[in-house]
């Protein structure tokens, strides 16, 4: 006899009661509303770590071990006993799967499957959860990154922070999947979900700019969008700024090199210099933190005397206008792009443009000269006063990781709030300037780390 527990995520109490009832006729079946007593979890469309999640939540059931001596089922298998009046065997396909189109830990060495990757997956997702299990494999995925040794074994993960430590549902899935890893050399659910059809396709859409995970899932499900052609194809409409960014989709999904943004950089400089000879130009982001290349290229302008720096914006934009494709337009935390995104939590209100600039090849390569050819490249331009530029400067130079991770530290052991603008005690909410990074660090009572050494 099955012991069965209809799990209540995607399935509404009338069509439980259903379900029961249906179940009450065959004497193969008991139900229980108990899922602690069941030998069998029957969920619809759920894998099962939603399942784990919503029990978990829903009825304060601890996390690690609840599953265990549990068969965890779609409901398929259970209408396909009604429909054959019988108890069927449990095809492979009607388990639930441990993490197909969900989450999954952090890779080891040997898988090709990143936290970063975890990470993305889970904000694709963008359930009510998705962010702090986002989040849990970031922290595993750091973890293992930051970690001095090559992990080769089960022991080597037991006290490592937010995977053998951290005793929570998502720190013990991170495990699970290190060890599948340790031990094959691979994860086929790991396979799966980089496969998986909504990975690909909210990858794809995501990298259109202006497209956040938020309106990509939306094609994807509501619209059942699958590849860029469809986007082309399904005469849907686009702002003017993802217009844009499918019109130069494979330009900017292709990283900056280091040589490109040095020319870029002399350029913003010398229109910096022209406006006004006191102006400061400063590389932040990853190029900042040592990468050889990026995904864009970040600077901070500033001027020595407070206030001066205003208004200086567009006229650095209009000394440069013939290079720009698009300037965007100031940001501020009521016009945000990059909803859905993580940028929310370090979002600031200083003057930006977010801008696609157009590179001239020729300016590497003198062979060109004369040839208009360009690629279009991320450039984003951030305009800082004096009194605030040591914060700003920490705020922009990353990894988003390191800033979340600082922040929350500030907050939770020092009872400081820190942002790009400045750093004040929560409790008296007394202001503390400072003149670079390291005074913050040392106010922090953290140790000074190196841009390189922010997570990168
Ligand atoms: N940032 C921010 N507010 C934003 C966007 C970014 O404060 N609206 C900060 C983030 O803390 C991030 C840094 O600016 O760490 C750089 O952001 P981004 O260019 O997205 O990332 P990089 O680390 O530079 O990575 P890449 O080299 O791929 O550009
Ligand atoms: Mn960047
Ligand atoms: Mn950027």
């Amino acid at each position: 006899m099955e012991v069965l527990y209809f799990v209540e995520r995607r399935l509404n109490q009338a069509r439980i009661k259903h379900l029961t009832s249906l179940a009450g006729k065959f004497p193969e079946f008991r139900v229980t509303q108990n899922p602690q007593d069941a030998t069998l979890w029957v969920a619809q469309e759920s894998n099962c770590d939603e399942v784990i999640d919503f029990l978990v939540k829903k009825k304060k059931i601890s996390g690690n071990t609840i599953a265990e001596n549990k068969k965890l089922v779609d409901i398929s298998w259970f209408i396909g006993c009604m429909k054959e009046k019988k108890l069927m065997d449990i095809q492979p396909s009607q388990l639930l799967k441990r993490k197909v189109d969900a989450d999954d830990g952090p890779s080891t060495k040997k898988s090709r499957y990143s936290g970063d990757e975890a990470e993305e997956h889970a904000l694709f997702r963008g359930d009510a959860n998705a962010e702090a299990r986002a989040l849990a494999f970031r922290r595993g995925s750091a973890t293992l990154k930051a970690h001095p040794k090559e992990i080769v074994c089960e022991e080597d993960l037991k006290n490592l922070p937010y995977i053998g430590l951290t005793n929570s549902a998502k720190a013990g899935h991170c495990k699970m999947v290190a060890m599948e890893i340790l031990s094959e050399g691979f994860s086929d659910e790991v396979e799966d979900v980089l496969n998986g059809s909504f990975y690909k396709s909210m990858k794809l859409f995501t990298g259109i700019f202006g497209i956040g995970p938020q309106t990509a899932r939306k094609w994807y499900h509501d619209l059942g969008m699958r590849t860029l052609e469809d986007v082309k194809g399904k005469n849907i409409s686009l702002t003017y700024e993802q217009s844009l960014g499918m019109e130069h989709y494979d330009d900017l999904n292709t990283p900056i090199k280091l040589e490109e943004a040095e020319c870029i950089i002399k350029m913003v400089e010398k229109a910096c210099n022209e406006v006004c000879d006191e102006l400061t130009m400063t590389l932040v982001g990853g190029f900042r933190r040592g990468k050889s290349q990026g995904h864009d290229l970040d600077l901070l302008i500033s001027h020595p005397e407070d206030g001066k720096e205003k208004g200086k914006l567009v006229l650095i934009i209009e000394k440069l206008k013939e290079h720009f494709i698009y300037t965007g337009r100031k940001m501020d935390v009521s016009n945000n792009l990059n909803k859905g995104n993580f940028a929310s939590s370090t979002m600031d209100n200083f003057e930006k443009c977010f801008s696609i600039f157009k590179f001239n090849k020729s300016w590497l390569n003198s062979n060109l000269e004369g040839k208009a050819e360009w690629k279009a490249v991320r450039l984003d331009l951030i305009v800082v006063p004096s009194h605030q530029f040591a914060y700003a400067l920490l705020g922009w130079t990353g990894t988003k990781h390191f800033e979340r991770e600082i922040r929350r530290y500030a907050r939770t052991e020092m009872k400081i709030v820190l942002t790009s603008h400045g750093m004040h005690s929560l409790d008296t909410k007394q202001n503390f300037p400072a003149e670079t990074e390291e005074e913050i660090f040392q106010k922090l009572q953290l140790e000074y780390r190196a841009p390189s050494e922010r997570c990168c």
